[in-house]
């Protein structure tokens, strides 16, 4: 469910920017198919985002959690270029057309390299407490991996049944792994704290 909300989610935002280019291109070339293509495609312009916003807003609901600082980059770039787009492509100014659509490329890069936006968490008890890798562990992977390992949110790996080493674990953390984005705020000691207390949900 998850993951087809996901694919359903970019290929709204996709079928919509490339509109958007569409229609820039229309404007900068002058063409006399601009206006025509601008009112057939409004209607079916607004119904996407509404479904687009839909499909992240439930998506958001399902998965819980806070969300990485890349969300709120990605929410801005595409709130500034939303109206960029409208006064542009209403005024015929060509430069906020060509604006508006650089920008949502631009999001929508930054959406494919972000990964599932999920916020960075450090737990407050020291690093010599024995539950210092459990704690961090459920305070930023069981939303998508469980708390016992196996919830395999979004086609999350199963960490019950991982052959990594605690050491490959550490380097998917701060690397991430394709819609798994990187955590690069966790410090080696925190990241060694997850990886091996990762290791401990593994079925014997
Ligand atoms: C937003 C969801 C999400 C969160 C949160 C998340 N992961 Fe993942 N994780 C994934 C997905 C999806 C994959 C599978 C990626 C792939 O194979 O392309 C994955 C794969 C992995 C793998 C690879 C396992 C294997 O055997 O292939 C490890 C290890 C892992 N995650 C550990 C973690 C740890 C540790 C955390 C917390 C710091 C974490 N993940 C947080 C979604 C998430």
């Amino acid at each position: 469910m998850y993951s087809g909300l996901k694919h359903l989610h970019i290929l709204l935002i996709s079928l919509f920017v490339i509109s958007v280019l569409i229609k820039a291109i229309l404007l900068i070339a002058n063409s006399d198919k601009f206006d025509g293509y601008r009112k057939k495609t409004k209607v079916p312009e607004m119904v996407i985002t509404m479904l687009f916003l839909v499909t992240g807003i439930i998506m958001i609901s399902m998965r819980g959690g806070g969300l990485h600082y890349f969300f709120h980059i990605k929410l801005t770039a595409m709130a500034a270029a939303i109206p960029l787009a409208i006064i542009g492509f209403k005024k015929k100014n060509k430069i906020l057309g060509l604006l508006s659509a650089v920008l949502f490329i631009i999001t929508i890069g930054l959406a494919l390299k972000s990964g599932n936006n999920m916020k960075e968490v450090h737990v407050d008890i020291p690093a010599t407490d024995p539950n210092y890798g459990k704690a961090l562990y459920e305070a930023n992977c069981a939303t998508c991996h469980g708390v016992g390992g196996a919830k395999q949110l979004g086609k999350a790996a199963n960490l019950t049944a991982t052959e990594m080493t605690a050491l490959q674990i550490g380097y998917i953390i701060t690397d991430g792994l394709e819609s798994m984005n990187a955590y690069k705020t966790l410090d080696s000691v925190e990241v060694k704290a997850i990886g091996d207390y990762a290791l401990t949900l593994k079925s014997k």
